[in-house]
């Protein structure tokens, strides 16, 4: 028996991402899944019904209908990525029932226990690991590199001048200057677009193994007097510094901020809120008319006169929060989200059953509850549950 997925519209009242398109529902009927769609759940990612019946999708009228049909049920964002509307998609999970979805389960770690209560399987698309065979999976990056793209085009559209540098016979403009703190995926790419659109660009990040790719991108490395050795982690990911180094920190970057145009501050620290990095100081000492993007918003942000999803000038400066920028590219950011989905469900159950492979790092570490368990390591320290045994043979029946 093939398995089914299916996909519901979302829950999240101003979510336009669709989990899988057309695209990625004949990638799974072409490796033997059926897939059911309920109606006009690619609305919002300007995708019919139509479309996904040409692409081998079945449609159904109502949620629950998809729900009973579908063995896995994919969306973009359950429990904790929905805080208004958490217990929405908890219904979807039940023994022998898969759910695959964003839920920030570092962030909202009782919903993980919930989750594992149903003894339905949960796929928490924030855990597949930062490793190379992941990367077409990793949900995190796809959506982080929209959500660059789009910070620069936000600022350039606030600020009351363009990017590139022009020669005309109106006279000479010089380049925009954009200085984006934190190279993780998102500022990378913000680097690499603000470059595209002619601007004069900096960068920096705690992280000094990451000069190498700034530069690639175009960009200036910006050097800080820092004791910054030891300050990434064995996965990648920036360390939480101490509120000295912060301080330290602010004053040596005010320099660079008060002459930039545009900041695009991007720094995070997974499951922590984002460090404050530019001061009510910082910019007020910014020119008038400059432009504050700040993509870590979501985490209380790296601005201290960040106000999440609002767009505010304070001191002359206008400076947006953000929550979410892939939404507002929902088609190509649908696109991606499907992709990953769709390898990460090739990879667990390619083979038409819903028994999953523990043994595989990538199943294993993704897996935020299974067999009525919490089951990713990293939730299961965070919830103080003990170590599991390394090896379980327990398929999800
Ligand atoms: P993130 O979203 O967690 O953080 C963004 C950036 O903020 C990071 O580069 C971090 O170093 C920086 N940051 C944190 N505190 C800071 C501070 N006080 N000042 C300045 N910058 C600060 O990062 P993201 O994009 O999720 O990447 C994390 C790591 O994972 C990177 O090493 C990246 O190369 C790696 N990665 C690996 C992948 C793979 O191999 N499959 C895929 C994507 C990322």
């Amino acid at each position: 028996m093939p398995l089914t997925v299916g996909v519901t519209r979302e829950s999240h009242p101003d979510e336009l991402r669709v989990a899988l398109t057309p695209a990625s529902v004949s990638e799974l009927t072409k490796a033997g899944f059926e897939v059911v769609i309920e109606a006009s759940a690619g609305q919002g990612a300007v995708i019919s019904d139509q479309d996904y019946v040409d692409a081998g999708a079945r449609i159904e009228a109502t949620r629950d209908s998809v729900v009973d049909a579908a063995d896995i049920v994919c969306c973009v964002r359950a429990l904790g990525a929905n805080p208004d509307n958490k217990d929405a998609d908890l219904d979807v999970l039940k023994k022998g029932k898969v759910l695959v979805a964003t839920c920030a389960p570092l962030d909202d770690t009782a919903a993980m226990q919930s989750a594992a209560e149903t003894g339905g399987t949960l796929f928490a698309l924030e855990l597949v690991p930062r490793i190379t065979r992941a990367q077409s999976m990793d949900v995190l990056s796809s959506m982080a590199t929209l959500a660059g793209y789009k910070a620069v085009l936000m600022a350039s559209a606030q600020l009351p001048r363009i990017f590139p540098m022009m020669m005309t016979a109106a006279g000479t403009i010089p380049p925009a200057k954009v200085f984006v703190l934190g190279a993780g995926v998102a500022g990378l790419q913000a680097m690499a677009t603000a470059k595209r659109l002619g601007a004069v660009v900096e960068g920096y990040d705690i992280r000094p193994v990451v000069k190498d790719q700034v530069q690639s991108v175009g960009a200036k490395f910006v050097e800080l007097d820092l004791e910054t050795e030891g300050s990434e982690d064995a996965g990648g990911y920036a360390k939480a510094q101490g509120e000295d180094f912060l301080q330290k920190q602010r004053a040596l970057l005010k320099e660079v901020v008060s002459r930039s145009d545009v900041v695009i501050t991007t720094a995070a620290i997974p499951g922590r809120p984002s460090p404050e990095l530019v001061t009510e100081e910082m910019v007020q000492a910014m020119k008038a008319g400059s432009v504050i993007i700040d993509l870590a918003a979501e985490r209380g942000g790296n601005c201290r006169l960040t106000e999440p999803a609002q767009t505010v000038v304070k001191h002359g400066v206008t400076i947006s929060g953000p929550l979410n920028l892939p939404s507002t590219v929902p088609f190509d950011a649908s696109r991606m989200f499907g992709k990953n989905v769709v390898t990460l469900l090739k990879l667990a159950y390619g083979e038409q059953e819903l028994t999953l492979d523990l043994d595989d790092e990538v199943v294993d570490g993704t897996l935020a509850a299974y067999a009525g368990e919490v089951h990713n390591a990293r939730l299961r320290s965070i919830l103080e549950l003990p170590e599991r045994a390394p090896k379980t043979e327990e398929g999800a029946e």
